[in-house]
């Protein structure tokens, strides 16, 4: 499974990555919502791979729907993340696919094709970037942390950032907002960023991303400190040193 996550991460890194000099295609999906020929070209790629190698296993794909999580194996996949990244040229956007079994992740691979780097994760076998291991910050101090977030489509979820702006900035080392969720989970990981946040994650962006925060050292709970499951949409993942002094801030407990 992670051999063939890691395939179809590459290969459709490759389709990204060729499509974006040229013209793109939009759609408006939803609401702020796009999606291009590039993103249903990549997820052509996975699904056609995951099918033939893994026939009984359940696929989830951003635009291709498919299963509810079930007992079993899911795949979960977000063949483009950063699709508003990718349309506007801007540089950051990732292939994400993550296997769940039940609903804990086995599986996490994202693919940043314009860096070539290849973020992996198999749960208890520790987090990689092209092969090297990989582990979160030390950083322990919100006012030293950098902290990644992004914004959401909807405004209601963007009133909330809003809140959460005015108590997390004057208090941490400065912000980020990414364009691509699972890229700034890897991020995490990686120790590039300290924490990273977000109100309105769905599957896709966030299964691959929490096993490589989880795998690199790091914690993920929603903004109320549940552990995070991938079908609730509030994460807050973070190096771990930091996460209780976050929480805090964003339940306005400070
Ligand atoms: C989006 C990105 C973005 C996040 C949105 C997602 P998409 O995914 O991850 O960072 O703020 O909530 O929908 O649509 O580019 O795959
Ligand atoms: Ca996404
Ligand atoms: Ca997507």
């Amino acid at each position: 499974m992670l051999k063939t996550a890691i395939e179809a991460a590459r290969g459709a890194g490759r389709i990204i990555a060729g499509l974006y000099p040229g013209e793109r295609r939009l759609t408006l999906k939803g609401f702020r919502d796009l999606v291009t020929d590039a993103d249903t070209a990549a997820e052509s790629l996975i699904l056609d791979m995951i099918q033939t190698r893994f026939p009984d296993h359940a696929i989830l794909s951003e635009e291709a729907g498919g299963s509810a999580i079930g007992s079993g194996y899911t795949w979960v996949v977000d063949p483009l993340d950063g699709t508003t990244n990718y349309a506007h040229r801007h540089p950051v956007f990732a292939v994400s696919i993550g296997v769940l079994e039940g609903e804990e992740p086995l599986v996490g691979v994202i693919h940043d094709p314009l860096r070539d780097q290849t973020f992996v994760a198999h749960r208890g076998a520790g987090a990689r970037l092209n092969d090297v291991p990989i582990h979160v910050s030390g950083v322990g101090e919100l006012k030293n942390a950098m902290v990644g977030l992004d914004w959401g489509h909807e405004n209601e979820v963007r009133e909330r950032m809003l809140d959460y702006l005015h108590r997390v900035l004057p208090r941490c080392g400065t912000l980020r907002a990414s364009g691509s969720a699972a890229l700034a989970l890897a991020y995490v990981a990686a120790g590039w960023l300290d924490a990273y946040f977000q109100p309105g994650l769905k599957p896709w962006d966030a299964a691959a991303g929490i096993l490589l925060v989880k795998e690199a050292g790091g914690r993920c709970t929603t903004i109320q400190g549940a552990p995070y499951r991938v079908q609730l949409p509030d994460c807050v993942a973070t190096n771990r040193f930091i996460h209780d002094a976050l929480l805090k801030l964003l339940n306005g407990e400070f």
